[in-house]
């Protein structure tokens, strides 16, 4: 069952903890935080002050995508915050390796993400340090873009290194997921979705929520070749 990660970087920020809630009785599984530097990205988001301030309203798993430089300055902050994955960007940084055994250090779950023109296999020498690989599948910057099909290229390349290699790494695409993509996506081989606009911006989230769910499941599984 494919797991949805609503990000809260398309919920109406003024009313974040009833927009957390509302996502939490929609039944998301994951609550997905784009934390953004105006670096790594041309955009600002927030930071771990905001993600503690909703830790103690919901139980989701708080799924932090750190779009940041040189992430691992700010790991302790965000661990504080409550986050229960903490994911950096490949090419935010030359330690990939040792700021990702820094996350697991902490009990926490670590992850990696791609943007769209960086090949999947650079990940393959960090296979055995994460628990998460993240492709994105719009520039990383900004909700609302259109989804870059192309993407799932990366996504196939991962599920196969994860399968040959017996790992129980989730897949997880994130950017322009709508219900009408994520059945493509699904059969890439992802067990995360991201979703922004598609949830927070829909007038109904459960039903939402409930549509990516459904449309990821009926999807047939994908044939070795
Ligand atoms: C983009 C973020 C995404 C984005 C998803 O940099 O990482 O999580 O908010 O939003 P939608 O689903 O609207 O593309
Ligand atoms: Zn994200």
């Amino acid at each position: 069952m494919i797991k949805i990660s609503p990000s809260i970087l398309a919920c109406d920020l003024s009313e974040l903890a009833s927009e957390v809630s509302r996502a939490e009785s929609a039944r998301a599984d994951w609550l997905h935080l784009d934390v953004m530097d105006g670096m790594f990205v041309p955009n600002i988001s927030f930071g771990p002050g905001l993600i503690a301030s909703i830790r103690d309203r919901s139980k989701l798993v708080f799924d932090t995508h750190l779009m940041i430089v040189d992430p691992l300055r700010y790991i302790d902050d965000f661990y504080r915050a409550g986050s229960d994955i903490i994911t950096i960007h490949y090419e935010s940084c030359n330690n990939q390796q040792a700021v990702l055994e820094y996350i697991r250090s902490l009990g926490l779950r670590a992850g990696i993400s791609i943007k769209p023109a960086t090949p999947a296999f650079v990940l393959e020498p960090l296979l055995d340090y994460i628990d998460l690989a993240l492709v994105m599948s719009v520039e990383p910057g900004f909700g609302g873009q259109s989804f870059m099909p192309e993407t799932l290229d990366s996504v196939r390349v991962l599920a196969q290194m994860i399968k040959e290699r017996g790992l129980n790494i989730e897949i997880e695409i994130d950017g322009g997921i709508t219900p009408d993509n994520i059945a493509e996506a699904a059969r890439a081989g992802i067990t995360v979705a991201v979703a922004g606009s598609a949830v927070f911006r829909a007038p109904d989230i459960a039903a939402a929520i409930g549509a990516l769910r459904e449309n990821a499941g009926n999807t047939e599984i994908p044939a070795d070749d």
